[in-house]
């Protein structure tokens, strides 16, 4: 085994969450904008690519070094040990970004550090030829940030966020990892009711249900590095096993998700049978407003539609006012909005215990909390 520099990358905001994350599962961590940097080798890669819930991606990071010119960036990209990791008939796309550096061309930033490689690899294999690139493939990244050079390898291949359960989606689907952070946010416990009344597609209830009873997001999916040498089949093997028997699939849960419209529900329906949670999680069609229990200390999380017509703002501004009213009668629940609307807490017609500004894609909301009362002892 060898150990890699290794980074968790994630949304703007979330990377604290992602750094407990790691933690939880004993790495120690180092955390920069969007960032978590730890240490790990082939196992901790397979590992956290199939527990994180709040990350992107897991990359490799192959190294770093200033390059203000493009001699620097050849040489600098030419003495990394590429060929180490990669092997011989590696495909090995490049893609790059600059961000406040000298070296700002992308495209012939990709194409000097192609070229480097290339370089390193033939050197170090021997080959006079061309590389066939027909093997593996490696998504190579060079990111320059403040002419520091950084290049990684992409272990996951597609993002983290997908889980394999979403088989159809509404207008506004929640990123899958943007509804774990929310779950994990709430600091909700399996034992407590749990309802999203916006539930759309289902992905706040859906995530809800896999951190309940532990079911590592990643199980049911592939990742680009299973084809790569080094990362044994078995050692894939071994760490599904090892989530298979960590997850908790008897843990009772009392799980519910709600939408206006019919159509959402099916659709709610449908990735919650495909997750496994057909039988768990108990999706209807609902207004918010009619809303009604006998449970105490439940949590509810949603996000209500932003609203982008004028009549449209109007509806639900007069909507987030009567939710605001209806939970005045359930004192022991916890309510969490994700919303866009700056008005929110004025609408709701109480403070928010907490507000913690997040980002939905390119949109800018605000995550408003309003704590129950505390259970009795
Ligand atoms: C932004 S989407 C939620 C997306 C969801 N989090 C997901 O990941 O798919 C808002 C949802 O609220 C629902 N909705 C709008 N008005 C509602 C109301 N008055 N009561 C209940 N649901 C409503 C819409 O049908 C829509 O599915």
């Amino acid at each position: 085994m060898t150990t890699y520099n290794l980074v968790a990358t994630s949304a703007m905001g979330l990377e604290g969450i992602v750094a407990d994350e790691l933690k939880a599962l004993g790495y120690t961590t180092q955390t920069e904008n969007g960032k978590v940097y730890f240490e790990g080798n082939e196992r901790d890669i397979a590992r956290t690519n199939l527990w994180l819930r709040v990350a992107d991606r897991v990359k490799i990071v192959v190294g770093s070094f200033r390059a203000r010119t493009f001699e620097q960036l050849f040489e600098g990209v030419k003495a990394l040990p590429w060929s180490d990791i990669l092997p011989v008939d590696a495909e090995f796309p490049v893609s790059g970004k600059s961000v406040k550096s000298t070296l700002f061309s992308v495209p012939d930033c990709q194409a000097i550090t192609k070229k480097a490689i290339v370089e390193q690899m033939k050197k170090s294999y021997m080959r006079l030829g061309f590389l066939e690139e027909t093997g593996p493939k490696f998504k190579i990244e060079i990111s320059i940030l403040n002419d520091i050079a950084t290049l990684t390898i992409d272990t996951s291949g597609t993002g983290l966020h997908k889980r394999g359960y979403r088989m159809d989606q509404g207008e506004a689907p929640l990123k899958e990892t943007l509804a774990a952070a929310l779950v994990y946010i709430t600091k909700w416990k399996p034992n407590r009711p749990f309802v999203d009344p916006f539930c759309g597609s289902g992905t706040i209830a859906l995530e809800a249900a896999m951190i309940g009873q532990n079911i590592a997001p990643g199980y049911n999916r592939e990742f680009i590095s299973e084809d790569w040498p080094f990362m044994k089949p078995e050692m894939w093997e071994e760490v599904r096993d090892e989530a298979d028997k960590l997850a908790d699939y008897d843990q009772l849960l009392d799980i519910v998700g709600t939408d206006i419209d019919h159509k959402m529900v099916e659709i709610a329906q449908k990735n919650a049978d495909e997750a496994g949670f057909g039988n768990v999680i108990e999706f209807k069609q609902m207004q918010v407003l009619d809303f009604a229990t006998y449970a105490e200390n439940g949590v509810m999380i949603g996000n209500p539609p932003y609203g982008e017509r004028i009549g449209e703002v109007e509806e639900i501004e007069d909507m987030i006012m009567g939710l605001g009213d209806m939970m005045k009668k359930y004192p022991s629940w916890s309510v969490y909005m994700l919303s866009s609307m700056e008005n929110f807490e004025n609408l709701y017609g109480r403070r928010t215990t907490k507000k913690r500004k997040l980002f939905n894609g390119f949109i800018r909301t605000d995550f408003y909390q309003f704590w129950g009362k505390r259970p009795k002892r």
